[in-house]
């Protein structure tokens, strides 16, 4: 099998694009490093892709000693092999990406609410829903298995109730939950109309190694770690359901293998983790395990930020027979190995 991972070097991408290859399909992998963080970063999770780098704790790799190959090269783990192409979807020729392949994961996109209002928008407007309808464009003649969306629970907004279900209403808080539902439109409109075989998961916040640097956990791991105060949004009562990686990368991989006589077109997954705490509770957690306490920065509720997240996965599970499996504490332990290996290079 031959897959096209886009935001290949990002936080998701570069997990999924691993497994993948571990798995012994051949990766192509695409993004155009956006400036949303720091291209060192991207550039050091495509270094283990490529077989530059063996996998280890430094780099964040979730792969076990078993699934290793001996150098780290690609061409050492059987057939499977793995190519990058620098290209952004919103404005590059697209045609050439499409040649071959057998499932598209598309993770590429402009993640985070904060920055989506005012002036940021443009970006989540472009990466979030031009980038998916060229995509989809690009693929719509084309024979493939599966397109799968990386969409977001934060399209529900304050849902109607919890666990929420892929059924009820999405009511999004911020602009970046607009965009995110937009595109999860545009993939049933292809499938309505073009056939083309899309199924979307609904990611719930996903932390663990390599985890981006504007998300919570990154910083309060870093302020533990001798970083800057923890910046807390609000008493700390939020609550979130929180995805290990590891997970959310087979969830994916459970999505682009689903047979489409039982996982029809345009059906939507929430992937959520089975780990509901507030972010109180989540900052203590990780007070524990790094055996310090974290200095937090108290600021005014941001706009955009629901209260709770949490979803079901009861149809994750019948369909897709996937469940999550790593709790909060283990896949913590695991991200903060991870920030520490890095901090002391
Ligand atoms: N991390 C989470 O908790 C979470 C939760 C819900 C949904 N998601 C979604 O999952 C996906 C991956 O998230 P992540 O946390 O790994 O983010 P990330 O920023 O680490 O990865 C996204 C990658 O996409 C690339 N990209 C952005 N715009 C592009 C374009 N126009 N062309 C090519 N490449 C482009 C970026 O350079 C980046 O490397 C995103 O679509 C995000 O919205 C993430």
């Amino acid at each position: 099998m031959r897959a096209l991972v886009t935001g290949a070097a990002g936080f998701i991408g570069s997990h999924l694009g691993e497994r993948l290859l571990a798995h012994g399909c051949d990766v192509r992998g695409v993004d155009n490093f956006s400036p949303y963080y720091d291209r060192v970063q991207k550039e050091a999770n495509l270094a283990v892709l490529a077989g530059d780098q063996p996998p280890s704790s430094v780099n964040g790799s979730l792969l076990t000693t078993a699934e290793r190959t001996p150098s780290g090269s690609r061409a050492a783990s059987g057939s499977a092999s793995f190519e990058f192409v620098e290209r952004d979807l919103r404005t590059d020729p697209l045609d050439e990406l499409t040649e071959g392949v057998d499932v598209v994961f598309h993770l590429a996109g402009q993640p985070g609410v904060r920055l989506s209002w005012a002036d940021g928008f443009d970006q989540y407007d472009s990466n979030n829903i031009l980038a998916t309808q060229r995509l989809l464009e690009a693929f719509r003649d084309r024979s493939i298995d599966r397109f799968v969306l990386a969409s977001s629970s934060s399209l529900y907004g304050d849902a109607e109730r919890y666990p929420t279900l892929e059924t009820d209403l999405p009511r999004p808080r911020s602009p970046y939950g607009v965009t995110k539902l937009a595109a999860e439109y545009l993939c049933r409109t292809y499938a309505d109309n073009w056939s083309v075989p899309s199924v979307i998961l609904r990611y719930f916040t996903v932390y663990g190694p390599r985890q981006r640097p504007d998300m919570a956990f990154n910083r309060l791991i870093a302020a533990g770690l001798g970083g800057p105060p923890f910046p807390l949004y609000g008493d700390g009562d939020q609550v979130r359901e929180f995805t290990f990686v590891g997970d959310i990368v087979e969830a994916t991989i459970a999505a682009g293998e689903a047979p489409i006589d039982e996982v029809p077109a345009g059906e939507v997954f929430n992937a959520s983790g089975g780990s509901s705490v507030r972010l109180r509770d989540a900052i203590e957690l990780a007070g524990d395990l790094l055996e310090r306490e974290i200095a937090l920065d108290r600021q005014p509720v941001a706009p955009g930020d629901a209260l709770r997240t949490g979803g079901s996965i009861e149809k994750a599970q019948r369909l897709l027979r996937w469940k999550p499996s790593v709790d909060l504490a283990e896949g913590m332990a695991a991200q903060i190995a991870w920030q520490r290996a890095a901090a002391t290079g």
